[in-house]
């Protein structure tokens, strides 16, 4: 990860590769942000009517290399488009939420570039963790597997200049959540050739010895034994068995406890109701609930927050072979309830049952699953936007909102009593799939449901769409795994910290 300072040197004068600053787009046209007042004086002024000549709005997304001709220090300006959000708004949510994806824009177009420094708003210490967030974010690349010419460094170093009170603690807390959040997309980039369930689970154990969080992983036997039939089903079918991990982060003093349940199938071919073969390049990233649940562990013991947090990684891959489930077996899960499994590519919501039923064991004041689950949430609300659904509508709004303060997109979903009675199966206590394929993320979601003990409060995240762009980078968020809802379970926990 790319080391993120602080310093307070003007400008203008500071000793850097490229200068970064920020420029609003308004009714007058485009003007230099706040932290660029010197810039624009060493320019005689002319910064706006440069930028307008050259055909520049600052819009979010643009983003523009200068020379400087020695008129500063730094050879090169970059400038980067903030939007319209007025002067006041910056310290707002989505004022921060810009700045981020601003100075992700900015030092993703650094790559290759020794060192950056940047002008951007930042007099408060939130602007300050923002601008460093965004930045360090922006500089991900995945290079593990490059051995050409095609590896492009990221930017070597990145300053961030203001003297905003409490500006070293902001900027030691967007490092640790960006190290989390890193780690997250780091997992789902990696190819399941180097990804299986048992590898996952040593990262996790690696991760915690070194955070500060324990790691209790339970093996295809441990699992069987312990009645876990869900994640046992989905992974029998895979030369490399099914684990689950539980982490747990148990501070002193803390009396509040949050649960975290991540779906991890570390390749999901389908099983035996296959996938076709162009729905199936991507499903690399079917653990992106795993590896949020784990980077934000990491995170969470990093910060140190006064909250018990456990987590669990539902791991397995779920192939076809002469071993794999069959459409109509059913399994024994966790909770005890029987399933009739009816499509084998329903699979995340058998392992997450199983993770569930265990957590509420735990007695949590909250559980959250996490999952890529269903292709239906990418219709209902596109690639960018996660679904929250909840046993209990203030924790659903509490979960959007939490999400919407860390500047991730979330929309509360309902659960519709009446497509509960579809899951009915004529075998077992449910069946996995609805006969309606309308609505699948919310009949997904009412199985889950059927597996949160009475008095538990659970809501459940779809970001089958959110957690890997397969288009074009943009703000910090990089091409592939884009670390969704990390930081979003970070703020979760740090809500019922004491
Ligand atoms: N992992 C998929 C869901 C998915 C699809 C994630 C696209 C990311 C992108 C999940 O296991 C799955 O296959 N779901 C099925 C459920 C169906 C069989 C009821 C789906 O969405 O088609
Ligand atoms: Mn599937
Ligand atoms: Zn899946």
């Amino acid at each position: 990860m790319t080391t993120v300072r602080l310093n307070t040197t003007d400008p203008t004068t500071i000793d850097t590769g490229a200068l970064v600053i920020g420029v609003h787009a308004g009714p007058d046209g485009i003007r230099p942000a706040a932290g660029a007042e010197s810039v624009d004086q060493a320019f005689d002024g002319k910064l706006s009517a440069t930028l307008t000549a050259m055909g520049l709005k600052g819009v979010p997304g643009e983003v523009a290399k200068i020379p400087t001709f020695g008129a500063i220090t730094a050879p090169l300006l970059v400038t980067v488009g903030l939007g319209d959000v007025s002067e006041g708004d910056p310290g707002t949510d989505a004022g921060l939420e810009a700045l981020r994806r601003a100075a992700g824009e900015a030092t993703r177009a650094l790559a290759g570039v020794e060192s950056a420094a940047l002008a951007l708003p930042a007099a408060t210490a939130a602007q300050v963790g923002a601008v460093a967030l965004g930045g360090a974010l922006g500089a991900y690349g995945f290079h593990r597997y490059l051995t050409n010419g095609q590896r492009k460094e990221p930017v070597g170093e990145i300053t961030v200049l203001t003297s905003a009170e409490g500006a070293g603690e902001a900027l030691e807390a967007a490092q640790t959540l960006a190290g989390g959040v890193t780690l997250t997309r780091d997992l789902v980039n990696t190819p399941p050739s180097d990804l299986w369930p048992a590898r996952f689970a040593e990262i996790a154990e690696e991760y915690g010895a070194r955070s500060g969080f324990t790691a209790e992983v339970l093996d295809e036997h441990a699992l069987r034994e312990g009645g876990y039939g869900g994640i046992v089903g989905v992974g029998q079918g895979s030369t490399n068995p099914p684990r689950l991990v539980r982490l747990a982060y148990s501070p002193a003093g803390a009396s509040k406890t949050v649960a975290f349940v991540g779906k991890g199938i570390t390749f999901d071919s389908g099983g035996l109701s296959l996938k076709p073969s162009a729905s199936m390049d991507w499903m690399k990233s079917d653990m992106a609930g795993a590896a949020a649940v784990l980077g934000a562990m990491v995170s969470i013991a990093g910060l140190g927050l006064p909250v018990n947090v456990v987590g669990y990684l539902c791991l397995a891959e779920n192939m076809p072979s002469g071993t794999a489930q069959r459409p109509s077996d059913v399994l024994k899960t966790f909770s005890g309830k029987t399933v009739e499994v009816l499509d084998t590519d329903a699979e995340g919501r058998l392992v997450l049952v199983d993770g569930i039923a265990r957590a509420a064991q735990d007695q949590p004041d909250l559980i959250v699953d996490v999952a890529t689950l269903t292709g239906a949430q990418i219709v209902a609300l596109g690639w960018r936007v996660a679904g929250v659904m909840s046993n209990d509508d203030a924790v659903r709004d509490e979960v959007v909102a939490t999400a919407s303060s860390v500047g991730e997109a979330t929309w509360g979903m309902p659960l519709p009593e009446e497509l509960r009675k579809g899951l009915d199966s004529a075998v077992a206590d449910i069946a996995n799939v609805h006969p309606e394929r309308m609505g699948g993320m919310l009949t997904a979601a009412l199985f889950l449901r059927e597996f949160v003990p009475d008095g538990i409060r659970w809501a459940h995240v779809d970001m089958a769409g959110p957690s890997f762009n397969k288009g074009e980078p943009y703000g910090y968020t990089p091409k592939g795994g884009t670390g969704a809802i990390t930081r979003t379970l970070v703020e979760l926990a740090g809500r019922y910290a004491e």
